[in-house]
């Protein structure tokens, strides 16, 4: 029998779900999240009723293997062959299903999935969301746990492995979730719950000095006069990573539009940096690889600096980058110009997606490898929206 060889195991979410990466090749055996060498022959092998959900295999030959009644849901098959393999009853569908969810790649991106939550999970969440008010999860971090769990209990404890499972894949790393339909049920308050929930199955929140608490919530509305692009309604915000300037490690970012009224524009732009046209260019340039000095404004409330390049690897040698416009405090001119072709090369780029948010849904993002911004809102005196951001580490980190 042909042997597989394993580049990377991936120990990070429920604790059997990898146990068997380095199994012989056989029925039922547990695969998922596995990364295989390129390029392997597994012709005519014999793993029917396997785990290979998640999986990588590039340009690997499974021709006239036996695969029946396996799960290969949302695995990566680039240049794969499948030539007479059986694949009888056996799950190739992208996407998991789960009950009250309703769960889709977004229509711009397979790299996102979007995720509805029915009617019936949100009335399963009243009664367990009633039971700690805001200042409770403020206060007492242990609830914030409390709830997170009654919202993992909606999906029979399978909504946090599925999104940790996206938002540290390299291949997606995002998801927007929200309610599927509005209703009196779910006010502002619920949703700061909700986005609490979602991130307490993701990792835990860092302090955001801005607001003084795990969150913060923030208006952008006609007027400014704040330091920084976060509330300029009519001005793009670029491209950008979060926690640029913070000691934290900040691995997810989650943005949940509360509410807004009379909006025109505004809409999320997204990059994933494997679609980004520049990602060689500049990421291997030796000078993005060099500490930067990264401050803050005041509104920040942050009394120091930082240091840190713009592109640094992942445990795969991938690049990923820490960067916004504004923060960087360049030391020179080399510096300075490398900033400047960088947000060029980013702001130029043709592959952004540019999506709008629904009112109550969260996009949550792993911050290594996608950036974030925001298109200019059309002038508007009454111009009104209520973002939330929750910004925070894996529990593994
Ligand atoms: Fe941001």
């Amino acid at each position: 029998m042909k042997k597989l060889f394993f580049i990377i195991f991936f120990l990070i979410l429920s604790s059997n779900a990898n146990a068997g990466c380095d199994d012989p090749i056989a029925d039922g055996v547990d695969y998922s999240k596995c990364k295989f060498s390129d390029g392997q022959d597994l012709q005519g092998t014999f793993l029917p009723n396997s785990n290979l959900s998640f999986a990588s295999f590039i340009q690997v030959n499974f021709d006239k293997s036996i695969m029946m009644n396996s799960d290969l849901t949302f695995g990566t098959f680039s240049e794969s062959s499948f030539i007479r393999a059986n694949l009888y009853e056996s799950n190739l569908g992208g996407l998991l299903k789960l009950d009250g969810f309703e769960i889709s790649f977004h229509e711009k991106s397979k790299r996102i999935i979007n995720i509805k939550i029915e009617d019936q999970i949100i009335d399963r969440l009243v009664f367990p969301f009633k039971k700690f008010n805001i200042t409770a999860l403020e206060y007492k971090p242990f609830t914030r746990f409390t709830i997170a769990k009654s919202l993992d209990e909606t999906a029979s404890n399978k909504l946090s492995n599925f999104l940790n499972e996206i938002i540290k894949d390299r291949d997606t790393g995002c998801f927007i979730i929200g309610p599927k339909n509005n209703s009196s049920k779910i006010d502002q308050t619920f949703l700061v719950k909700l986005s609490t929930a979602i991130t307490h199955l993701i990792g835990n929140p860092n302090h955001d000095s801005m607001a003084g608490k795990y969150y913060a919530r923030f208006h952008v509305k006609h007027e400014d006069n704040s330091d920084s692009y976060l509330r300029k309604a009519y001005i793009n915000m670029d491209l950008h990573t979060d926690g640029t300037y913070v000691r934290e490690i900040t691995d997810w970012i989650l943005m949940s539009k509360l509410e807004e009224e009379n909006v025109i524009g505004g809409e999320t732009a997204l990059l994933h940096l494997d679609d980004w046209e520049h990602l060689s260019d500049l990421s291997d340039d030796k000078i993005g690889q060099q500490n930067f000095i990264w401050g803050s404004p005041k509104s920040k409330n942050i009394d120091y600096k930082v240091e840190h390049p713009v592109f640094s690897k992942d445990s795969d040698g991938k690049p990923i980058i820490s960067y916004i416009d504004q923060f960087p405090e360049p030391k020179n001119m080399d510096q300075g110009l490398f900033l400047q072709r960088l947000s060029d090369a980013l702001e130029g780029s043709k592959n952004k997606i540019i999506t709008s948010l629904p009112v109550g849904s969260a996009v949550v993002a792993n911050n290594y490898f996608w950036l974030h911004g925001r298109k200019p809102f059309k002038e508007n005196k009454n111009l009104s929206r209520e973002l939330l951001r929750i910004r925070g580490s894996f529990f593994n980190n």
